[in-house]
């Protein structure tokens, strides 16, 4: 079996991308799951967190390998799918070009998505070059799926959005999101992920339940 690979992708910026990389690519290994985790964000953040990571992090943080990648994505996965269950890519959030290759080579693309009209129109870009690669490979592959980030606490996200979004983009959106939650930012600072925090700690529980769902999605995948 070959990995599945997820890419975090929207080049609207801030949206959660790294967060959602890093915690989930976490919290797959830590169920003994073998995980490779890709930058292809110029910016680098994932390998800056990477190389904090060994004097603070839980032992879970530090049981995956992070490298970077560029536009030949698709190619140079592959010794990386042979040798893992997920790869989970960190998008860019300027170069389409690096966008369009990591749709090309994922099996599941997620779109982190802060629920505000701003950051939805932020999207267009990103959805834009789904939808012609679906229509170039006439079919749905990768399978797409917005992802409700940094929601906050007491506001429901309504399936109105859901549902919005279904109808303006063709897309539907993951059962689970994150919520707006200080905690990402503080395991993120020290170099750990949310594996840091006491099993009942809420934010890990939501990305332990994101990543469940990534799991079913991944598992329907041929
Ligand atoms: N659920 C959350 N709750 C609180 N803060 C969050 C959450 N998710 C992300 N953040 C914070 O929001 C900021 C942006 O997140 P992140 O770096 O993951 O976004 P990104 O999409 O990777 O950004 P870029 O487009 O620059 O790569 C960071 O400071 C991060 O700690
Ligand atoms: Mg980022």
């Amino acid at each position: 079996m070959t990995a599945k690979v997820i890419a975090f992708l929207n080049q609207k910026g801030g949206c959660g991308k790294t967060t959602c990389s890093i915690n989930v690519a976490a919290m797959l290994a830590s169920q003994g799951h073998r995980v490779e985790l890709i930058n292809l964000d110029p910016q680098g953040t994932a390998i800056d967190w990477a190389e904090t990571r060994g004097e603070h992090a839980s032992p879970e943080d530090i049981n995956f390998r992070v490298s970077s990648m560029g536009v030949n994505v698709q190619k140079e996965l592959g010794a990386a799918k042979m040798a893992n269950d997920y790869i989970i890519i960190d998008g860019s959030p300027t170069a389409s070009k690096l966008t369009i290759a990591a749709i090309k080579a994922s099996d599941l693309v997620i779109i982190p998505l802060k629920p505000t009209q701003a950051d939805i129109w932020s999207t267009d870009s990103t959805v834009q070059y789904i939808h012609e690669i679906h229509d170039m490979r006439d079919q749905q592959k990768p399978l797409c799926y917005f992802l409700p980030t940094m929601v906050l606490t007491g506001s429901k996200i309504s399936r109105t959005i859901a549902s919005d979004l279904e109808t303006g983009y063709g897309l539907p959106t993951m059962n689970r999101h994150t919520s707006q939650r200080i905690a990402y930012q503080d395991t993120f600072e020290k170099g750990g992920t949310i594996m840091n925090l006491d099993e009942h700690d809420k934010a890990r529980h939501e990305i332990k339940m994101l990543s469940k769902e990534i799991e079913e999605i991944c598992a329907e995948i041929k």
